[in-house]
């Protein structure tokens, strides 16, 4: 470690990289984010940035380079890692017949921690979901609903790292909206926020720092509050488009 790093980082990637047989998935890969911060990982289908996720979450090793969670080495300790690790998947998975509370303290005790239903509706409350649906079985509940439940369950664990996965793919927008807020509020908590997310128009709201990825590349990486959503959209579209130019 050099004299010059004086913080921890919640999440550090070095010169990561990743092949499927002779593919390069990523190449050489570096990102920092710190306690608090969150970012945005953009980029078109097949970038990488599930990929990314997954090496984080030690499900696949990477070829060469290096993975930090909160000061862990992911290749030395995965299980040391993941447990500073919330990951919110695409599809949350509930119990149909529990309520939202139920749902949460459930899983939450499966995570190693028991909270009180005063405690489950805070944290339902956090991350979104409206108070009437706390009580009310899963089963009938909307994709948005369930990625709230999924969020206050991801709460729920103290973790020092979110990982979201394209968390308001297919949400109307109030309910993209109200998950947003939601990961903000875990980024207020001191919580490092690391998404992959298509949906450029919102980043401006939900991050503090956006990446670019193409083909296992970062094209790029800015501070939000440097550009105006438009500016957003345009330096994606611009990017990625110089880069099919030079590839053609
Ligand atoms: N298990 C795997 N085996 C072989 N190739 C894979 C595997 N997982 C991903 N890939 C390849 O790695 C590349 C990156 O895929 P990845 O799923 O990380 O992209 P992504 O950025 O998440 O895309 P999307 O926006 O469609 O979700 C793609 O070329 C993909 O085909
Ligand atoms: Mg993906």
């Amino acid at each position: 470690m050099s004299l010059m790093q004086t913080r921890t980082d919640a999440l550090r990637l070095d010169a990561v990289r990743k092949d499927f047989g002779d593919r390069h998935a990523l190449d050489e890969l570096s990102i920092a984010i710190a306690p608090g911060e969150v970012y945005a990982l953009l980029g078109p289908n097949g970038a990488g940035k599930t990929t990314t996720l997954n090496l984080i979450l030690g499900f696949l090793q990477p070829e060469a380079g290096r993975i930090e969670v909160a000061g862990i080495d992911v290749g030395r300790d995965p299980l040391g890692a993941r447990a500073k690790i919330a990951y919110l998947p695409e599809t949350v998975m509930l119990h149909p017949s529990l309520s939202a509370i139920e749902n949460l303290t459930y899983f939450a005790l499966l995570g190693g921690r028991r909270i009180d239903a005063a405690q489950a509706r805070d944290l339902l409350s956090e991350a979104g979901l409206q108070p009437e649906a706390h009580a009310r079985r899963a089963a009938g509940f909307s994709k948005g609903m369930r990625q709230k439940v999924g969020l206050a369950i991801a709460l729920a664990k103290n973790a020092q790292l979110l990982l979201l996965d394209e968390p308001t793919s297919g949400l109307d927008a109030s309910a993209a909206n109200d998950l947003s807020q939601g990961v903000r509020a875990a980024a207020q908590r001191g919580i490092a926020v690391l998404m992959a997310t298509h949906d450029l128009y919102r980043v401006k709201d939900v991050a503090h720092r956006l990446g670019i990825l193409r083909a296992g590349r970062l094209l790029a990486q800015r501070l939000t509050a440097e550009l105006s959503a438009a500016q957003i959209e345009s330096l994606y579209l611009e990017l990625l488009a110089s880069q099919d130019a030079a590839a053609a």
